[in-house]
């Protein structure tokens, strides 16, 4: 499935636009059009029922170690800059990034790629953004022009290596940068942190600096104890955040897979430290069939569980969802989804003051004083077990998605052109009922003998508990496509039968069946394509 077809298709109906496009965009912001901004509400608001509102504290789901309670919460972008010295992300969340002085250019250290060349007498790393097919092309081209040579002599360049990357190259003097024409153009790699500074009221310097807040994560910590006070949760139970989070992404690219703006959907699951690897087990599965419940297929969504030289500063355990996105070389897969096991780490690091490894175990970081390098609240995280009477750190299990992330999967899974009856092609867009921007289509057959009255009158009635949309423009064939490329599971139509027998015709976006319906039948049976909880 071809990437550009898809990102034509959101620019043409309404998905997603560049952000500021008309002052030529701004790299890493993108903004929701009229369907687009429908699609990523339904996703996010499947989530909150499936993982909070409609989740059955009472029953034990399926597998799972236990009952559970789940809330919500939603916090500042903007929170005292104590919060990101206590979670590391002011001294670990950095990215490496390498300057090329020739052409300007920015790149991730660990995303430069690149295959080794036999030439001049010398080995030399001829180096490209991309992987796969199209990194081995683009090198090649780039080898030929570095060369003088034509494409016809393609076969006699000297390829001592496959793809590899330039986080494995010790000397920058043989590379040839992804954009540049002479070699050794790149610099050293350098830190660069990825939270985006801002500064609070009039007050100047780094008295008043402060951070837009990189995940949703720490709000749910830092009111741990508002919430266990003010509710009435006990262990196990799950606070849940949507909200937006900021990076400045060193390349932002493929479309909105990696943005500078995004939101997250994350759950901070609090349970005894006994329990935590059941716990995570389970969470890990739960999610992973979330996904494919709303449509993503399994031959393109895999569960994968991180080496240990993978894991986060905090972490003790994480697995990646990932879907194979038709950007991506294939058989790679891009993260959807992080499932980590983040133990004691931060409600310890909130209380104590940052936490760092030692062995095996965590201790309070100091500085050349002896003093904690970075002080912790001081207030009492603990939480006191009744069930066991212990008072304990929770451990912590934080399924941590991406909304837009999700929203572009959901995008590229539903995408289709296709030749139906007649020779016809159509291009069609199958998301799940429930995420689908436009439930119904209702049109009147034709314009007259009442129709239009009858089909407003039905498009009032539904308008009110779903997002219906009623369309009387052009010919019935091309009123079908615009809503196949919409997403939208059915369109009703109103013709003449309509006014003698009350039915109407219900046409199915994905078996292009028409059945007939009696018209009071519709609004049940609409609510029962969109009733299913995943
Ligand atoms: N609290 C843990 C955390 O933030 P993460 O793996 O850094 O973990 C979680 O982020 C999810 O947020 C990712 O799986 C991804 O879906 C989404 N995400 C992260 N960075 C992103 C970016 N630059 N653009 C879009 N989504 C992003």
């Amino acid at each position: 499935m071809s990437m550009d077809k898809i990102v034509a298709l959101c620019k043409r109906r309404g998905f997603l636009f560049p952000s500021s496009e008309i002052y030529g965009g701004l790299n890493g912001f993108w903004d929701y059009g009229p369907l687009g901004v429908e699609l990523k509400r339904n996703v996010k608001e499947a989530w909150w029922k499936d993982m909070v509102s409609a989740h059955d504290e009472l029953s034990q789901l399926s597998g799972a170690p236990s009952p559970f309670q789940m809330v919500g919460l939603d916090c500042s972008i903007i929170m005292h800059p104590q919060v990101w010295k206590c979670s590391g992300h002011y001294d670990l969340f950095h990215d490496f990034m390498v300057d090329c002085k020739e052409s300007k250019k920015r790149y991730r250290y660990d995303q430069v790629r690149g295959r080794w060349l036999d030439a001049k007498g010398q080995n030399i790393f001829i180096a490209s953004q991309t992987g796969g097919d199209e990194g081995l092309e683009e090198t090649q081209t780039k080898a030929l022009k570095f060369l003088g040579m034509r494409t016809k002599q393609a076969a006699d360049l000297k390829w001592e290596s496959e793809m590899t990357t330039l986080v494995t190259v010790k000397d920058f003097s043989v590379v040839l940068a992804p954009e540049a024409t002479t070699l050794g153009t790149l610099t050293e790699p350098r830190e660069f942190n990825l939270m985006f500074k801002t500064f609070i009221g009039a007050l100047s310097g780094e008295e008043g600096a402060a951070f837009l807040r990189p995940e949703t994560a720490q709000g749910i910590f830092v009111n741990f104890k508002n919430v266990v006070d003010s509710t009435r949760v006990k262990t196990p139970f799950g606070i849940a955040q949507v909200g937006k989070s900021f990076r400045n992404e060193i390349t932002p690219r493929n479309f909105t897979f990696r943005s500078r703006e995004f939101e997250q959907m994350e759950i901070e699951f609090f349970c005894h430290p006994k329990e935590s690897s059941e716990w995570y087990k389970w969470w890990r599965d739960r999610r992973y069939k979330w996904y494919t419940s709303l449509g993503l297929s399994p031959s393109r969504l895999i569960l994968r569980e991180h080496h240990k030289e993978e894991l986060s500063h905090y972490s003790c355990g994480t697995a990646d969802i990932e879907y194979a996105f038709p950007f991506l070389p294939q058989g790679e897969f891009g993260e959807l989804e992080g499932i980590a096991h983040r133990a004691d780490f931060d409600l310890r690091s909130h209380q104590e003051g940052k936490l760092v490894k030692d062995g095996d175990n965590l201790i309070v970081e100091t500085g050349p004083d002896g003093k904690p390098r970075h002080k912790g609240s001081g207030k009492d995280l603990q939480y006191f077990d009744d069930r066991v009477r212990e008072r304990y750190w929770p451990h912590v299990i934080e399924p941590s998605a991406g909304a837009d992330r999700g929203t572009l999967a959901f995008l590229c899974e539903a995408f289709a052109e296709e030749t139906v009856e007649g020779g016809e092609s159509r291009t069609v867009s199958r998301f799940h009922p429930r995420l689908a921007p436009i439930k119904a289509a209702i049109f009147p057959l034709v314009n007259r003998d009442g129709m239009p009255e009858k089909a407003q009158e039905l498009y009032r009635s539904l308008k009110a508990d779903f997002a219906v949309q009623y369309d009387d423009g052009g010919a019935i064939g091309r009123r079908y496509r615009r809503q196949d490329e919409a997403g939208t599971p059915v369109c009703i139509t109103i013709d003449g039968q309509t006014l003698t027998d009350s039915t109407v015709t219900w046409r199915d976006r994905d078996s292009l069946q028409q059945i007939r319906l009696p018209l009071g039948e519709v609004e049940s049976k609409l609510r029962g394509i969109l009733k299913t909880q995943s």
